[in-house]
């Protein structure tokens, strides 16, 4: 099939009306045929309503030339209804030959939409020496779809971990560590495990509380934080060994969360010191970065706080520290110059709003950013819990990310035990981690990406409504009809006329290449998971009123066919949310 893929039925339907307006009406050659699915049709356009006032007749009439005009176009029907829509139906042979051409394409007829489009998805990036929480698991699930969906469309895409692997805590964290050799030998000893980043939360925590309380070891702190600046070996040494493990802990739970992230893909905020100095001298000669109450600062021309005054970016503080700000320039700086970035994405909390738009505005304005280069911040909502304020654990602490995946493959494991009573234990393990890993990675994609969302266990896990585990039982049972139908070789039949249902479900299926690229030009995953919603419900209605193992042929073969395609289009798009599909349930 190739990159060009199989043309969707509504874009050859569209395409046939564009041409229509062309021959009858020129003078709105070029106007939106707006074609959508319908109830009355298979779609329907509202084109006339939309420019018959243009024309110059009544939508109606409009409409009706536009019928005379489509009647040469084989295999298309369209009439006029109500005050002019034109409802337009394809033939059955057409339905069946999508069917067949889907399945007979490894991408389903999904073409490379995004090819050669070099992107930098910027996702996850946790704190080092910090337990990962609750609020990088947005990040790292979203992100990872996008990743997950832009490379299926061709773009070669360029995953980036910028981890919190740089600052001053590293000072403190590092002298706290000497003076308390003792806690340093217990480190040791959980290290290689995923429990040793909750060993060095809590260190951080104890370091932070007597830097906060006492003076001289927040100057001793300090001090340190220049060793490490200034490349002090011992220090440097000791500072290596903390990322290293941090790194272990955070790549346990991209296993645990199959996620795409490799230790390739770690490159932290560390990686950008030695470029720091270069990038704020070209800022500086670029009279784009000024000094500021002894600071270097980038006043923007864009956005202005509430005293009127515009915002500002800190280059370099006032005791010459470079901190986040600096630190994303250099990076955009890279990701442009040396990977040749033509798309930049950086998923990460709304909050952080305001520091990418400063950050892409002087990017622009240093020429790093190009009219031809997309940079943009790829926000979410928050996570919260059931009083509806941010999740917190009942102690009110943060929520680690392990123990939440524990606690809904917990959940999902008496969910499928309850369905599948007979199932042994060990089945019953290996379905239910994909089951609630699937769970929550689900519940996060499925709500608009912007929106906060509240963390329910018992939503994320049911097993009717707009869930991954309805979804995963929907694909594990087609799989089952595919299995007991045996050596089928799913033929079709294009002479077959269509029972409602089918057509309803094929041209539902006919729809995935539309939605996979909404995805890619919108970047919201919501979209693909409302989609096989629908997907599923179309299959369920097509089960009921069409029984496929008794049928005869011709018709068993062609159910078959939808049975395939539905299966192989729900086990895609649920990989395209980096959730797995598994055969059994
Ligand atoms: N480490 C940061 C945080 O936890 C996120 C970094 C996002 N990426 C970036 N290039 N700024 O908030």
């Amino acid at each position: 099939m190739g990159d060009s893929g199989v043309l969707p039925l509504l874009d050859r339907v569209a395409g046939a009306v564009s041409v229509a307006i062309g021959r009858t009406r020129p003078q709105v050659a070029g106007a939106d045929p707006v074609v959508r699915r319908s109830e009355r049709a298979d779609f329907q356009s509202n084109v006339a309503l939309a420019v018959a006032k243009r024309v110059g007749v009544r939508p109606v009439e409009f409409a009706t030339e536009l019928v005379e005009a489509l009647g040469s176009d084989a295999g298309l029907f369209a009439t006029v209804s109500g005050p002019g829509f034109l409802n337009l139906t394809v033939s059955d042979h057409a339905v069946w030959e999508q069917v067949s051409a889907r399945l007979s394409d490894d991408r389903l007829g999904v073409p490379a939409s995004e090819g050669g489009r070099r992107t930098v998805v910027d996702y996850s990036a946790p704190n080092i020496a910090k337990e990962m929480h609750v609020g990088h698991l947005r990040t790292t699930i979203i992100g990872d779809s996008i990743a997950r969906v832009l490379s299926f469309l061709g773009a070669p895409v360029i995953r980036q971990n910028h981890l919190g692997d740089w600052g001053t805590q590293f000072g403190m964290l590092i002298q706290y560590l000497d003076e308390h050799p003792e806690l340093r030998w217990r480190h040791d000893e959980l290290s290689g495990d995923a429990s040793a980043v909750s060993a060095l939360d809590g260190l951080y925590k104890a370091a932070r509380a007597v830097f906060d309380g006492d003076p001289a070891f927040a100057d001793r702190a300090r001090t340190r934080v220049v060793a490490l600046q200034s490349g002090d070996p011992a220090t440097s040494a000791r500072w290596r060994e903390i990322v290293a493990e941090s790194e272990r802990a955070f790549g346990d739970i991209y296993d645990r969360l199959g996620v795409l992230l490799t230790a390739d893909d770690y490159v932290g905020e560390s990686f950008y010191n030695l470029m720091l100095a270069d990038t704020i001298t070209e800022l500086v000669d670029k009279g784009i970065a000024v000094q500021s109450e002894g600071a270097l600062v980038v006043f923007s021309r864009e956005v202005t706080g509430p005293d009127d005054r515009p915002v500002a970016l800190m280059v370099r503080k006032r005791d010459g520290g470079y901190g986040y700000d600096t630190t994303d320039l250099a990076t955009i700086r890279y990701r442009v110059h040396t990977l040749r970035a033509q798309r930049l994405l950086y998923v990460t909390d709304s909050r952080q709003a305001l520091h990418f738009r400063l950050i892409f505005e002087t990017a622009r304005r240093a020429g790093w950013l190009t009219d031809d280069i997309d940079a943009e911040h790829i926000a979410y909502g928050a996570v919260l819990g059931p009083d509806g304020r941010p999740f917190k654990t009942r102690a009110g602490g943060t929520v680690r990310l392990l123990d939440l995946l524990d606690d809904a493959v917990a959940e999902a494991r008496a969910v499928v035990a309850e369905r599948n009573p007979e199932l042994p234990g060990a089945e019953l393990n290996a379905i239910a981690e994909p089951t609630g890993i699937g769970a929550v990675k689900y519940a996060d994609l499925s709500t608009s990406r912007v929106k906060d969302y509240t963390f329910d266990l018992d939503r994320m896990v049911a097993l009717n409504g707009n869930t991954s585990v309805y979804l995963q039982y929907a694909h594990a049972r087609i799989r089952s009809i595919l299995r007991k139908a045996g050596d089928h070789t799913a033929r079709i039949d294009p002479a077959v006329t269509p029972e409602p249902a089918e057509r309803a479900l094929a041209l539902e299926l006919d729809a995935y290449a539309t939605i996979v690229a909404e995805v890619a030009a919108t970047l919201e995953p919501h979209r693909l998971c409302g989609y096989l919603y629908d997907l599923a419900r179309d299959f369920t209605g097509f089960y009921e009123s069409c029984p496929v193992l008794t049928a005869a042929e011709p018709v068993r073969g062609n159910r078959l066919a939808l049975c395939e395609l539905t299966a192989r289009t729900l086990a895609h798009g649920l990989g395209l949310l980096g959730i797995a599909a598994p055969e059994r349930m």
